[in-house]
């Protein structure tokens, strides 16, 4: 790798740009399975308002020119820069200086001539804000959420699955990388899968998570996971964990076990807080999505680890809605349980999941099918500010708020 400055980076490292050839690859094989478009969306019984438009961002940058840029955090002070091109490139990023925490940074991949982007690294004391929102998807909706989270001043994106809804055209798996890289080249985007990321086609293709697997490649190895599906990553003074609901999840699957020797290694005095991502919510009072053992036999399975572990709160996608529980264990109301909170509003082309079920359960506190997105400011060791921003049109207006106390540090009759 070049460097500009060629004194070695003492804070931070790049590693593995995506390979242009495996994308290559993946294409080829992918592209013969146009025409069985598969479409992983569960047939609506009730009512939605319309989608967005689609929106779709072509390349026109030059065959050699890195596109779809973004970067995602590995490890303790290290980021790793992903990109795309139609012809290799080096793989090669360049810096202007060493980076420190909580400063921008201009960087350059590829060839001399590609374009210039910068990136903000996360701070190295409080506060820490998250933006988060699940099933982005891309249409005009998906547009307005990233106008509105590109105002936040978040640190890192947290997006709890269902990326592109590709669903197997691959092309759109590239667009969806050039609708979020202005983002998603700025600040670290990190990610789960959802449905949409499947990616099967029986007898063509038999894998699964191909492209997604390619494309966002998070720190599972640094983790100490055996699959991209599920890995955990640190900020200052917060540990998240990204599960992966349509892989193994059951008790003594490989999943399980890292998820219990992850929760282990938690050490609540450097990171008091615990926070969780998966898309099938495991708490949610929406006609969409009921019954589906992603929720059902995954809660199951993991809420006493989640529960032992005295996890903060536990974000959702796949309802395409808002809604924010209490904090909740095996159904009822409980002060030593996490928080969930269903955030799959981002603007997916299926459009809203309009009806929930009534009466609203005690433990939902606040539910409204709008787009929208989530920002998470974790303020001190104690104390967290949880604000909903619906898309009321063109405009973000904060519609749900709440302070998070950290159970860490809360006995249970003060939480
Ligand atoms: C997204 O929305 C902004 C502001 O409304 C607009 O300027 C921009 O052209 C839109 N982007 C796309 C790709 O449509
Ligand atoms: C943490 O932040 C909360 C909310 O702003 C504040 O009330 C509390 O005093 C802070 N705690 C410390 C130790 O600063
Ligand atoms: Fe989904």
């Amino acid at each position: 790798m070049a460097f500009i400055n060629r004194k070695p980076l003492p804070s931070i490292s790049l590693l593995y740009p995506c390979s242009t050839m495996a994308v290559k690859g993946l294409y080829l094989l992918l592209a013969i399975a146009l025409t069985f478009i598969v479409v992983f969306d569960f047939s609506t019984a009730y009512d939605r308002p319309p989608a967005g438009k689609p929106l779709f961002v072509s390349n026109d940058r030059d065959s050699t020119s890195p596109q779809q840029v973004h970067i995602s955090l590995v490890g303790e002070d290290k980021i790793r820069v992903t990109w795309i091109s139609e012809d290799p490139t080096p793989a090669t990023v360049r810096y202007d200086t060493s980076p420190e925490p909580d400063t921008v940074y201009y960087y350059q991949c590829g060839l001399n001539s590609s374009p210039v982007f910068s990136f903000k690294t996360p701070p190295t004391q409080f506060p820490i804000k998250f933006a988060i929102v699940g099933d982005l998807g891309q249409t005009d909706w998906t547009n307005s959420t990233l106008q509105h989270v590109s105002k936040s001043n978040y640190n890192v994106f947290l997006l709890p699955g269902d990326l592109s809804y590709a669903d197997t055209e691959q092309p759109l798996w590239d667009s969806f990388g050039m609708v979020v890289e202005p983002l998603a080249s700025q600040r670290p985007w990190m990610v789960t899968q959802g449905n949409h990321e499947i990616e099967k086609i029986s007898a063509i293709h038999e894998d699964t998570f191909t492209a997604y697997n390619a494309r966002w490649h998070m720190p599972f190895e640094e983790s100490g996971s055996a699959s991209n599906l599920y890995y955990s990553f640190e900020v200052f003074g917060v540990h998240v964990i990204m599960l992966g609901s349509y892989t193994d999840f059951g008790a003594g699957s490989e999943q399980y076990k890292w998820l219990q020797s992850d929760l282990g290694k938690v050490d609540r005095t450097k990171t008091p807080w615990l926070v969780v991502l998966l898309h099938a919510p495991w708490y949610n009072s929406n006609y969409a999505h009921q019954g589906e053992s992603e929720s059902i036999d995954m809660k199951e399975a993991m809420e006493d680890l989640l529960y032992g572990a005295r996890v903060d709160v536990v974000f959702a996608g796949h309802v395409h809605a808002y809604e924010r529980f209490t904090r909740v264990y095996k159904g009822d109301a409980n002060d030593c349980a996490p928080a969930y909170i269903t955030i799959g509003d981002g603007g997916n082309r299926n459009g809203l999941a309009s009806k929930f079920i009534d009466p609203q359960p005690q433990i939902s506190i606040f539910r409204e099918a709008s787009f929208g997105h989530g920002e998470l400011e974790v303020v001190n060791a104690t104390h967290a500010m949880w604000a909903w921003h619906r898309n009321h049109d063109d405009e973000s207006v904060i519609s749900d708020t709440f302070w998070l106390r950290n159970l860490a540090f809360v006995s249970a009759s003060q939480a």
